[in-house]
């Protein structure tokens, strides 16, 4: 699919699907286009051209409100979170949004529930970030789409928060599309990966994969100051999974995708979320 902004395409030709019961990381640089893909997946931003479909369904159409009660639960880079309510008012609210369930939704983050009478705002990062996954999981989600959850937050946090994610994973039996700066993190975690890079896919595959490429993926794409740019935690960590042996080859448009067909009988129960460029425009 292509999508963009004001006409433009900023993420071009990607193809990409999430099956149940995994995680995969969508790496990539600033401006790659990662958030752009996770908003146009909510039905946020609309598809500029082929399309996504989201347990069968296109969202072409599909008002991003709706996503919810289809089982797509979308954490933003903001977080959103009301920040004059209290903890708990904002798992009331979620909760009662999608009719969903609070107790199990906290079971995830026994951190938040001292804090159930505090405002939002007064809470640390990580607190944060904890209530606006908290607050996605009340919907039960099949799909959970969270976007930087690291951003601002310690290593140490971020380490922490993502095993959550395998074992909401394990639990439920849901797809999560993770996009993360924290290379190394994300690698740990995740069963699949893919690096977008200004809006092209430039490599995808398990994780072992692509941590085997990472030396070179990240000298070319990340840079050195990829971190930095955004104000995020300079990862120290992305130069752990370089032993594998740095690959000259950066695959740029050879690794695309593990198999994301277009064609019948990939999806009963399989991909969670197709998102397939079709040839030609629509
Ligand atoms: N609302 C918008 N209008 C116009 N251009 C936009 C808009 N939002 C994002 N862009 C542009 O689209 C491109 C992709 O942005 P996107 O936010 O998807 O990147 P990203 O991979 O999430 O980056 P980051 O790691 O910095 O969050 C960038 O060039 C950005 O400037
Ligand atoms: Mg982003």
């Amino acid at each position: 699919m292509y999508s963009g902004y004001a006409g433009v395409a900023m993420v071009r030709d990607l193809n990409l699907t999430v099956h149940a019961g995994e995680i995969v990381a969508l790496l990539g640089p600033n401006g790659a286009g990662k958030t752009t893909t996770l908003l146009t997946t909510s039905g946020l931003n609309p598809v500029m051209k082929g399309d996504i479909r989201v347990f069968g369904r296109s969202v072409r159409g599909r008002p991003a409100h709706r996503a919810p009660r289809e089982g797509l639960a979308h954490v933003l880079e903001d977080r959103s979170l009301f920040y004059q309510l209290t903890v708990a008012e904002n798992l009331r609210l979620a909760a009662a949004r999608s009719k969903g369930d609070l107790a199990r939704a906290l079971s995830y983050f026994p951190a938040l529930e001292p804090l159930l009478g505090r405002r939002a705002g007064l809470l640390s990062g990580g607190e944060q970030q904890m209530l606006a996954m908290a607050r996605a999981l009340t919907s039960k989600p099949r799909l959970l789409m969270v976007d930087e959850m690291s951003l601002g937050l310690a290593p140490v946090i971020v380490e922490r928060l993502l095993p959550v994610l395998r074992r909401i994973v394990d639990d439920t039996g849901a797809g999560v599309l993770l996009v993360e700066q924290h290379v190394h993190l994300a690698l740990e975690v995740a069963d699949r990966a893919a690096v977008l890079v200004h809006g092209d896919l430039v490599a995808s595959g398990t994780t072992a994969e692509i941590a085997g490429r990472a030396a070179a993926l990240e000298s070319t794409y990340f840079g050195a100051g990829a971190g930095a740019e955004t104000g995020a935690e300079t990862d120290a960590d992305t130069g752990a999974v370089t032993d594998t042996g740095a690959v000259t080859d950066t695959g740029a448009g050879a690794v695309i995708d593990a198999g994301a067909p277009t064609g019948a009988g990939a999806r009963p129960d399989g991909p969670e979320a197709d998102l397939d460029e079709l040839e030609g425009s629509r």
